[in-house]
């Protein structure tokens, strides 16, 4: 039986297939992609860079002697590699449990493929469990928490060393439980434009075109 520490580092290996050498790849957050840049060191003389997601990744690929190249000096990538905290059938998923879904939808959205990388706890019929997360401008959480309650959600505000988390785009995060998401894409439309909030954690506009999925016969390959 893998461990998940090593279905993680599986599927980072696996990611490599998908880097086009000689160009530059987008980047995500989290545990899994940790595993994927320290495999992408292997290749760091082959692809020009990196586009981060955030400044824990950053640190990582530049440790690793990958370049990082800021979003608006490149234009669209040809891929964008990144873990979820949930992924449906369909390829929609939730993600932001690292606080940094902001800049992940940005690279995501400047990418013509999204492949998931994600061990197999992270498949669900529906989105929802896991709870939601929203980056919001300080000011409008509280009424953004009681937006989420009118659609049966719980929020709380994300809390670090006993104050809320600041992410590195100096904004606040909500967690939302209690919600069952059935329409991805009509939900993150309406959510996405409410008063306050950055970006919700649904990624629906932004789905996964591949998911590369740990499980313990091995990695499974999901196209949507
Ligand atoms: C960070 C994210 C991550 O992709 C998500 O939280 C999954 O992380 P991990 O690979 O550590 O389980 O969205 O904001």
């Amino acid at each position: 039986m893998l461990t998940q520490d090593e279905l993680k580092n599986l599927v980072g290996q696996a990611a490599l297939q998908y880097v086009v050498p000689g160009e530059i790849v987008g980047v995500g957050t989290g545990s899994t992609v940790n595993k994927f840049i320290d495999a992408l060191a292997s290749m760091r003389d082959q692809i020009k860079g990196a586009v981060s997601s955030s400044v824990a990744s950053t640190e990582r690929l530049l440790a690793l002697g990958i370049p990082v190249f800021d979003a608006n000096e490149v234009g669209e990538l040809s891929v964008y590699i990144d873990g979820a905290d949930e992924i449906d059938h369909q390829g929609n998923m939730i993600k932001g449990g690292g606080a940094a879904l902001t800049r992940e939808k940005i690279v995501a959205a400047q990418s013509r493929r999204f492949v998931c990388i994600a061990d197999e706890s992270k498949l669900v019929p529906t989105l929802g469990k896991f709870p939601l997360p929203v980056e919001a401008i300080p000011m409008a959480t509280q009424r953004l928490v009681r937006q989420f309650a009118a659609l049966g959600g719980v929020a709380k505000v994300r809390m670090k060393g006993g104050e809320p988390l600041v992410t590195d785009n100096g904004q606040h995060i909500l967690d939302v439980t209690g919600l069952q998401i059935r329409d991805p894409l009509a939900f993150e439309s309406e959510v996405n434009q409410w008063p306050g909030v950055v970006t919700v954690g649904v990624f629906a506009h932004q789905r996964a075109q591949i998911c590369l999925l740990g499980t313990a016969s091995g990695v499974k390959t999901l196209t949507f």
